[in-house]
C-alpha cells in the first residue's frame, strides 16, 4: 500500500510538470484528485487493511494527499500567470487586450450637461450640504412651519432641526446670504425623501439655478429655459410654461415640453396629455429675499428646478428610475 501510494503520487508530479494549459490541469485534477480519481480509490481501500497497517498508511494517504494538492494549486497559478515552463503561447504578434474600460453614469452625464449649458450662460456651478438646517431648507425658502412638505411623511429628520434636504432651493438662500447681487448660479446635488416604489426612489438628483440682478423679468427666465430645453432636448422641441405655485416664488410656472415618446399624439409615458413636465421655476418671492437681507424693491430674480434622474429618462428615453440605482453593467455600459 505504501509503495503503491508513493509510486502514484511521483507519477502524478512528473505528470504535473508537463502541464501548461488550463484543460490539462483539469484532467490532471480529475484524474488524480477527483472523486473518482486515483488517489481517491486508493484512499477508499485503506478500509481493506489489516487494523495494524491501517493508521500509518491512512496518515501517508492524506500527506501524498495534501502534497499533490499543493503541487496542482501551485501549477495552476504558474499556468494562470503564464509561466509555464517551456511554453510557447506568448505571440507577440497578436493585438494587445483591450483593458475593460468604465464610463460615466447617465446621471453624472446630465448633471455635467445641464451645467455646461448654463454655464455657457454665465452661471457658476456651487455646492450645498445635503445634511440641511431646517432653517435652509424650508423657512427660509417662505416654507412655514404648518406646510404639508415639511410632514415627517416626507422628510428625513435627523434631529428637530437638521434634515436630509429634500430639494437643493436650500443652496439658493447660502447663495443670497454668502453674497449681494448680480448672482446667478447653478447648484446640483443629491435630495432625500421619504419616498420608495416604482417611481420614486428615496434618493434623486436635482438641479437648482438662481439668477438676481437689477431689472431681471419673467422673459428672462423664459428665455433662458427655453434657450436651455433647446440646447438639452434639441431645438426643435416646443416647450410650454404652465402657470403653477411654489412657495419660493411668485408667479411660478412648470416647463414642459413636447412629449419625446409620442411627438405629441399622446401616449402612456406623458398620461395622454402630449407634455412632460420637466422643472419647476419662477420668480424669487420678496419674502424670500427678506431673509436673505436682499431689497425687494430693488433686485428680482428667478429660480428654477429639475430632477437630474427625470431628465435622464426622457433624453435616453428609460422607463424606469430603479435603474439608475442598480449597478447593473449591462445598462450603465450603453452610456
Ligand atoms: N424645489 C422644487 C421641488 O423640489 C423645485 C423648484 C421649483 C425649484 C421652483 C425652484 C423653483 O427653484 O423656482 O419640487
Amino acid at each position: 500500500m505504501k509503495e503503491q501510494l508513493l509510486k502514484l503520487e511521483k507519477e502524478a508530479l512528473l505528470e504535473l510538470k508537463g502541464i501548461n494549459d488550463p484543460s490539462g490541469l483539469e484532467k490532471f485534477r480529475i484524474k488524480y484528485l477527483g472523486k473518482k480519481g486515483l488517489l481517491t480509490a486508493g484512499m477508499k481501500k485503506l478500509k481493506d487493511l489489516p487494523a495494524g497497517e491501517r493508521p500509518e498508511a491512512g496518515k501517508l494517504a492524506n500527506v501524498v494527499k495534501g502534497n499533490l494538492t499543493g503541487h496542482f494549486e501551485e501549477a495552476r497559478e504558474r499556468v494562470a500567470s503564464g509561466k509555464a515552463e517551456g511554453a510557447s503561447f506568448l505571440d507577440v504578434t497578436l493585438p494587445g487586450r483591450e483593458p475593460l474600460r468604465g464610463n460615466l453614469h447617465p446621471v453624472t452625464l446630465v448633471i455635467k450637461e445641464v451645467c455646461q449649458i448654463f454655464s455657457r450662460m454665465g452661471f457658476m456651478v456651487v455646492k450645498g450640504p445635503n445634511v440641511e438646517l431646517d432653517y435652509y431648507n424650508f423657512e427660509a425658502l417662505n416654507l412655514p412651519k404648518d406646510h404639508p412638505a415639511r410632514d415627517m411623511q416626507d422628510t428625513f429628520y435627523i434631529s428637530g432641526n437638521v434634515v436630509l434636504r429634500t430639494h437643493t432651493s436650500p443652496i439658493q438662500i447660502r447663495v443670497m446670504e454668502a453674497k449681494k447681487p448680480p448672482v446667478s448660479v447653478i447648484a446640483p446635488g443629491k435630495v432625500y425623501r421619504r419616498d420608495s416604489d416604482v417611481s420614486h426612489t428615496p434618493m434623486f438628483h436635482q438641479v437648482e439655478g438662481l439668477l438676481v440682478d437689477k431689472d431681471v423679468s419673467f422673459g428672462d427666465l423664459k428665455g433662458t429655459l427655453t434657450s436651455f430645453v433647446h440646447q438639452m432636448f434639441g431645438s426643435d422641441t416646443s416647450l410650454r410654461f404652465r402657470p403653477s405655485f411654489f412657495p419660493f416664488t411668485e408667479p411660478s410656472a412648470e416647463v414642459d415640453i413636447r412629449c419625446v415618446m409620442c411627438g405629441g399624439k399622446g401616449c402612456r409615458t406623458c398620461s395622454h396629455t402630449g407634455w412632460l413636465e420637466i422643472l419647476g421655476s419662477g420668480m424669487v418671492d420678496p419674502n424670500v429675499y427678506g431673509f436673505v437681507d436682499y431689497d425687494p424693491e430693488v433686485y428680482t430674480g428667478f429660480a428654477f428646478g429639475m430632477g437630474i434622474e427625470r431628465i435622464a429618462m426622457l433624453k435616453y428615453g428609460i422607463n424606469d428610475i430603479q435603474l439608475f440605482f442598480k449597478n447593473d453593467m449591462r445598462f450603465l455600459r450603453q452610456f
